[in-house]
Order: structure tokens, then C-alpha cells, then sequence
């Protein structure tokens, strides 16, 4: 018996039904992943109990003798990963590592120059209910209507007219390479600092799958538990000369005491991303995300952009089936998919409904699927959305699903 099934067996239920989740559904979330055994001891561990405000050697407790060692270490296999002049491994999540790029350059009212959300950008890229558009002028590009992909020019012109004291790449839904060269010489052209959020694509960049930031980029950031696997946080790098600046945002600007725990298991993620391994993983990621969407095009689905150059999938599901996004969400839902609605660029629907969902493949890789299973799932989702109404359909398509989910068994005891 475990000690959490004696001591709190409430809880306990839960996790194990949570488990159950997640090795008998789909998980088809661009941003979910399936830590190792290892990262996950890490994070379970007993560093959790251990303050340690301030950086390592210059701490505001004492004891720290250990957790120096691992933040240290954490800190070096993160630069030597993305070739990076400086990084800080202590944010909390995304957000708060976006925060602390935020506040290391910007004064409260300043311009930024971000990725408009309903075309992919993310919550802290300036809407107005975050902290994000509370306290910075944020103003947006999109993307092009004719080709759903970001029109380089456009976004030279919106800079130019808006003169933003920053320029914010990277989004949440967006299924294309990014141009980090482009973006730099625009804000060069301006006068701008340039910031890349690469939460949703850190792991390809880490496998030389996608064109690295750093060189372009005054501050890179991003999460650990999208395709770089980690534990659920944040990271921000940057160059030599925001060093102190950065430092001194997360703490004591942001944060308080860093969560130990986390960063030893980010250092894990990290040691296992400078592997051959997890970079044969990440091209299996990014030949599942393209062969998907070929087979999602051969069932008559429109793609968003029209194929993947990445992880993710926007798939635009009211095109052919007339069903929301918010429907489509639930009946794959209902046999063993899980996805999100998504707004595509240009939607009519309300952020809650949308036209479309959106997928990806890190997590189904981790388990083992290949592109030899694409098509099957392609057509599960084909079956799943044209026979919504047929007696029984969605009985046989979870039937399918859950064949699938015994062929890649998850987190088996060893
Ligand atoms: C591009 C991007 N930036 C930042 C975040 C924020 O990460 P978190 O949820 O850890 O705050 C996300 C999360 O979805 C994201 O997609």
C-alpha cells in the first residue's frame, strides 16, 4: 500500500483515477506531455521542503549547500542546451517567466508588439484581463488571410506605425516555422528589443528541428512541460548584458523562495533533452504532426495554414462537419480524445464555442505512437465527427481508441 492510498485515500483515488485517464485516452494536447520516471522522482522528492530565496552562493537562508549544486547544475545543462549567454530557472510557470522578461525591460505603459490571441498568441502576450495588458500598451499582429501564416511585411508596417518598445514572437496555436531573423531586424529597425515565447516549441528547438531564437532574441522564455518534457514551469534566458536585470525581476521582483522540487526535475528534463534519444523523439513528434495532417486532409478536414511545420494542428472542424469547436471538443471527448477548442484565425465564433480544435503529437510519441497509426486516428476523428448522430458510432470509436492506448501501455511498474 502507498503511503498517499494510507494517509489520504480521498486523494489517493483521484490520482489513480487520473492515471486511469491518462493511459486510456488520446491525450492530443499540443501543450501536454508525459514526464519520465525520473523527472517525476525528482519533483516528488524531498527538496520540496527546502527554502532557498536568492541565487546559488548568495541565498537568503541557510542549508542551502545541496540545492545550490542542483540549481547550478539545472542552470548549465540549460545554456549549453540552447547555446544561452545567461538563464534563470527559477519561474514558476510560463507566465511568470514571461512576467519577468516583461519587467526586466518594460515600464508600466510601455508598447509591445505581440501576436494578436485570436490568431495564436498567448493570454500573456496582452489580453486585457492578464497582467500582461493591464500593465503594458499591447498592440498586435495576426496572421495573413489568404495564407494563415504570419505576414512578415504587415508586421513591419504595424511596428513602424506603433513604434513598440518590444516585439513579442511565439504563440500558443500557431502551426508554422517562425522567422526569429525577421522579427530582429524589424525591431532593429525600430529600435526595439525582441523577446521570443518559445513554450510551445522549446523541444524542437533543443533537437535543431526549428530555428533557434537565441542568437536573435534580447530575452528567450518559455515552459518546461510542452515538448521539452519537463515539470510544469517556466525558464527565461537571455543575453549577458540583462543578466542582472533578469535576476534580480524573478527575485525579488516576481517571487519568493524557488521551488526546489521543480527545478531539480527541470535539471532532469534537461540532462534527458541533451540526449540522442529525445532528439530522434522530437523529429518522431514532428513526422506524427505532419503525417496526421496529411491523413486529416485526405478525410476532407481543413487544416489551418494548411499543414504543420511544427508539433500542432489547427484543424478547422465547423468547415466540414458545421460542428463547433466547443462539440467537436466533447464528442472526441466522449471516445477517448481529449483536444481543446480553438479559435482559427478570423473566427466568427466566440472564444468559448470557436470554429476549431487544436492538436498535437508530443504526448502520443512519448508513448510510442508512430506515423503508422495517423491514419487511424485521422479516421477516428472523421468518424467521430460525420456519424455524431449514428446509434452506437461513438461506442465503436472508443472501442478503436482504447486499442490504440493498449498497444502503447504508459507508465507500466518495472
Ligand atoms: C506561448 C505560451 N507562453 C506561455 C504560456 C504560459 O505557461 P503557463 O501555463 O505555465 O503559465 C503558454 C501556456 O500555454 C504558452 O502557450
Amino acid at each position: 500500500m502507498s503511503y498517499l492510498e494510507k494517509k489520504d485515500p480521498l486523494v489517493y483515488e483521484y490520482v489513480q483515477k487520473e492515471l486511469a485517464r491518462q493511459r486510456n485516452n488520446l491525450e492530443m494536447i499540443a501543450s501536454e506531455n508525459f514526464v519520465s520516471k525520473a523527472v517525476l522522482e525528482a519533483q516528488g522528492s524531498i527538496l520540496t521542503n527546502k527554502y532557498a530565496e536568492g541565487y546559488p552562493g548568495k541565498r537568503y537562508y541557510g542549508g542551502c549547500v545541496n540545492v545550490d549544486v542542483i540549481e547550478n547544475i539545472a542552470r548549465d545543462r540549460l545554456k549549453e542546451l540552447f547555446s544561452a549567454e545567461h538563464v534563470n530557472v527559477q519561474p514558476h510557470s510560463g507566465s511568470q517567466a514571461n512576467m519577468a522578461a516583461y519587467m526586466s525591460i518594460l515600464e508600466h505603459g510601455d508598447t509591445v508588439l505581440g501576436m494578436d490571441l485570436a490568431h495564436g498568441g498567448h493570454l500573456t502576450h496582452g489580453h486585457p484581463l492578464n497582467f500582461s495588458g493591464k500593465s503594458y500598451k499591447f498592440v498586435s499582429y495576426g496572421v495573413s488571410k489568404d495564407t494563415e501564416t504570419i505576414d512578415y511585411e504587415n508586421v513591419r508596417e504595424i511596428a513602424v506605425a506603433t513604434r513598440p518598445k518590444l516585439i513579442v514572437a511565439g504563440a500558443s496555436a500557431y502551426p508554422r516555422e517562425i522567422d526569429f531573423e525577421k522579427f530582429r531586424d524589424i525591431a532593429d529597425e525600430i529600435g526595439a528589443y525582441f523577446m521570443v515565447d518559445m513554450a510551445h516549441i522549446a523541444g524542437l528547438v533543443a533537437a535543431n528541428l526549428h530555428m533557434n531564437p537565441i542568437p536573435y532574441a534580447d530575452f528567450v522564455t518559455s515552459t518546461t512541460h510542452k515538448t521539452l518534457r519537463g515539470p510544469r514551469g517556466g525558464i527565461v534566458l537571455c543575453k549577458e548584458k540583462f543578466a542582472k536585470a533578469l535576476d534580480r525581476n524573478v527575485f525579488p521582483g516576481m517571487q519568493g523562495g524557488p521551488l526546489m522540487h521543480i527545478i531539480a526535475a527541470k535539471a532532469v528534463a534537461f540532462y534527458e533533452a541533451l540526449q540522442p534519444e529525445y532528439k530522434e523523439y522530437m523529429l518522431k513528434v514532428k513526422n506524427n504532426a505532419h503525417k496526421l495532417a496529411e491523413a486529416l486532409v485526405n478525410k476532407g478536414f481543413r487544416v489551418v495554414s494548411g499543414g504543420t511545420d511544427n508539433h500542432m494542428i489547427l484543424l478547422d472542424v465547423k468547415h466540414k462537419f458545421n460542428v463547433t469547436g466547443k462539440d467537436a471538443e466533447h464528442l472526441l471527448d466522449e471516445v477517448g480524445i481529449t483536444t481543446n477548442k480553438n479559435m482559427i484565425p478570423f473566427d466568427n465564433e466566440k472564444p468559448f464555442v470557436t470554429s476549431g480544435i487544436r492538436i498535437g503529437t508530443p504526448a502520443l510519441t512519448t508513448r510510442g505512437f508512430t506515423i503508422s497509426d495517423m491514419e487511424e486516428i485521422a479516421d477516428i476523428f472523421y468518424e467521430t465527427l460525420k456519424n455524431k448522430e449514428e446509434n452506437n458510432n461513438l461506442t465503436k470509436q472508443k472501442a478503436r481508441v482504447r486499442k490504440l492506448t493498449e498497444k502503447y501501455p504508459l507508465y507500466l511498474c518495472e
